[in-house]
């Protein structure tokens, strides 16, 4: 058993700095989070899969994961004053582990879980009273055409743990499909009907441990191949839908006692608003934010699982649209071309530091304007620009 190896001074060893949080992860998340520490003064210490996770390259603090996973995560929390996330894929057992342990977890494991497991989150919500497409778990062939006789094909199976950027979420035509995809994901499925989508929507809610909360302006989230490929902020919507939108967030945060930032993903379809799925770290949703709100979620998530007080949420321009950088099937990389392009639209670039590959998320490019179509034509054209508006 080889122990995780240290990168950079030793974490907390300074004692210079403000604070010291502990992040599970080191990528992209990660990496624009250790961007807003740095202004704070805080030591962003980061538990990274490979020295080539991109929040190492620009110069948090961490260590290379070991083979020994609880360990790991102990030696990372150890002297941090608390231990946050940049995604979901840990075992939940381990961080009932830690939290035992008395390991200071923002958001804690139970509230963890809602962002783990889509089924756990499903039940969870459905009892919680938030509404919510009609889903039912399936193991068999046999449970899935039971609900396809209930709500007819086609549907949508998902992996309940495990998937990100539409891995692990299967558009099921018939019992064929069906079948295949069982065979593919394994285990328990989670089956939703295929919903006709309006729009989707996401609402970003930080919460800290004190009770307070900070709501975020409701965007519309446009996605292509499962992915989230534009952001659009404010959603434009009838006054109503963005309050309840707001309140469904909040709702739900305060519900499930999410610490930091909570993002909700919502569906809008003819029935109203449907809650997908949450996540509890930064989200893509939320990228905007960094020009586009006066405290960017990276800021807010520091301060939340601090438990320091929030800042505002106010935007800073009448719209703000994201575009993601994904990697274009021919390869080519951005930060090849950005020199050339940058002044190509007045617009904000934030590569990750990551190598090029076709269907990666590389980077962002944001605008704030007048409106958003305006927003939206600086924002992909510079990301066409860069290559990456696939
Ligand atoms: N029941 C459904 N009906 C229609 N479209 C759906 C349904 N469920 C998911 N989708 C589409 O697939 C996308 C990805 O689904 P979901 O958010 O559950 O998976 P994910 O891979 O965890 O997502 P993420 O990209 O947020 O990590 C959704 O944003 C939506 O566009
Ligand atoms: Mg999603």
């Amino acid at each position: 058993v080889s122990g995780a190896t240290p990168v950079g001074p030793r974490p907390g060893g300074t004692g210079k700095a403000s604070a010291t949080v502990a992040m599970v992860g080191a990528g992209q998340l990660a990496r624009m989070t250790h961007q807003a520490a740095i202004s704070l003064g805080i030591e962003l210490r980061v538990l990274a899969a490979g020295p080539g996770d991109c929040a190492l390259a620009a110069g948090a603090t961490g260590l290379l994961a070991g083979d020994d996973p609880l360990a790991d995560l102990r030696e990372l929390a150890d002297g941090a004053d608390v231990l946050t996330f940049d995604h979901e894929q840990i075992d939940p057992e381990l961080l009932r582990r830690l939290e035992d342990e008395g390991v200071r977890l923002a958001p804690g494991a139970a509230a963890k879980l809602f962002a783990q497991d889509k089924l756990h989150a499903r039940r969870e919500l459905e009892r919680l009273g938030f509404p919510l497409p009609p889903f039912a778990a399936a193991e068999s062939l046999a449970e899935i055409e039971d609900f396809a006789g209930r709500h007819s094909w086609p549907l949508v199976a998902k992996a309940p743990r495990g998937g990100y950027d539409g891995r692990g979420v299967a558009f099921v035509e018939g019992a064929e499909d069906a079948a295949r995809v069982l065979e593919e994901f394994g285990g328990t499925l989670l089956l939703e009907p295929r919903l006709d989508l309006e729009r989707e929507l996401a609402v970003l809610v930080a919460r800290s441990e004190s009770g307070e909360v900070a709501l975020y302006p409701v965007v519309e989230t446009v996605q292509a191949d499962g992915m989230c490929r534009e952001i659009l902020a404010p959603a434009e919507l009838p006054e109503g839908l963005a309050r309840q939108a707001g309140e469904l967030g909040v709702g739900i945060a305060e519900g499930i006692g999410a610490i930091g930032i909570l993002a909700v993903e919502l569906f809008l379809t003819g029935d109203g608003l449907l809650v997908n799925e949450l996540a509890l770290r930064p989200h893509n949703s939320g990228h905007y934010s960094i020009e586009g709100i006066e405290t960017s979620q990276f800021e807010q998530h520091l301060r939340a699982v601090l438990g320091w007080p929030l800042g505002p949420t106010g935007l800073c321009g009448p719209a703000v649209v994201t575009v993601n950088l994904v990697g274009p099937p021919d390869g080519t990389d951005p930060r090849t071309l950005l020199g050339r392009e940058i002044g190509a639209a007045d617009a904000h670039v934030h590569l990750y530091g990551k190598d090029a590959s076709p269907g990666r998320k590389l980077g962002h490019v944001t605008a704030v304007a007048d409106d958003l179509q305006v927003a939206r034509e600086r924002a992909r054209h510079l990301a066409e620009r860069l290559g990456g508006l696939s």
